[in-house]
């Protein structure tokens, strides 16, 4: 029967490629301070701080490599397209990891580090390189306006519409390596159940919904994804 899947991975997704997650003992906001680094008041406050913060994120993510968990995701993708089915890949990642195992179907709700936005006229560009307060817009030519294309705190996520869309079609919903502790992100399991989508967790740990799940697999992404992935395409 052809299926709508609509998935929705975090943080946890990308940590076997040495990306750091955020509410781990180790994670990225036990470290720093979300409010100083992901806020639009932030960097007003310091721009060149919250810059810096995200050149060398964005340099990790450039020698980072996609794992086992963001291939099986793209071979899905295929294998429902094959079936006449669909999978709405709904990323809080700003990493472009599904994009380079091969996913083409994906929503980044909260933005892209390897893309910049214009504040001044909002142009947004691709950004594989480091950003400075002294560099000029190429569209509009004003300086110090460029930010990474990322939602901080206090944004509207993007995509919301077509995101709602999916769930409210979907027959299945997928949370992947997300705490499920950030709105909207952390409702979509409760719109899915709705519409009367089946609901299936994968995590390294039961998240803070863990319970509202009708099916969980719960181990490394690298493993349970893949192997979640040959079982349903089987
Ligand atoms: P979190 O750090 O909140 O949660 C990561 C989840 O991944 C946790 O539930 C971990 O148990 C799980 N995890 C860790 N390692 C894993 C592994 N190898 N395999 C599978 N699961 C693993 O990250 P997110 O839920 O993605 O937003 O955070 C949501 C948003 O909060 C982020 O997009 C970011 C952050 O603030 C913004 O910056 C706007």
């Amino acid at each position: 029967m052809a299926q709508h899947i609509v998935i929705l991975t975090g943080a946890g997704v990308s940590a076997e490629s040495g990306l750091g997650t955020f509410r781990d003992v180790d994670g990225i906001w036990s470290k720093f301070d979300p409010m100083e680094l992901a806020s639009p008041e932030g960097f007003a406050r310091n721009p060149v701080k919250v810059l810096d913060f995200y050149n060398a994120r964005r340099r990790n993510l450039v020698d980072a490599q996609p794992n086992a968990a963001h291939f099986a995701l793209a071979k899905l993708e295929q294998g429902l397209a094959e079936r006449g089915g669909l999978l709405t890949l709904v990323t809080q990642n700003i990493d472009d990891l599904h994009e380079r195992a091969g996913s083409a179907n994906v929503l980044h709700m909260h933005g892209e580090l390897l893309k910049a936005r214009c504040g001044a006229c909002s142009a947004v560009m691709n950004c594989r390189e480091d950003l400075s307060v002294s560099d000029a817009c190429p569209g509009c030519g004003d300086v110090g306006a460029l930010r990474p294309h990322v939602v901080w705190f206090g944004e509207y996520p993007e995509h919301l519409d077509d995101i709602a869309v999916a769930l409210a079609d979907a027959d299945m919903f997928i949370s992947i390596g997300t705490s499920g502790t950030v709105w909207p992100a952390a409702g979509f399991v409760l719109q899915a159940r709705e519409t009367g989508a089946r609901t299936v967790e994968l995590n390294l740990e039961p998240s803070d919904d863990g319970r509202v799940f009708d099916e969980a697999h719960y181990g490394p992404a690298s493993e349970i994804v893949p192997d979640w992935v040959e079982t349903y395409l089987t």
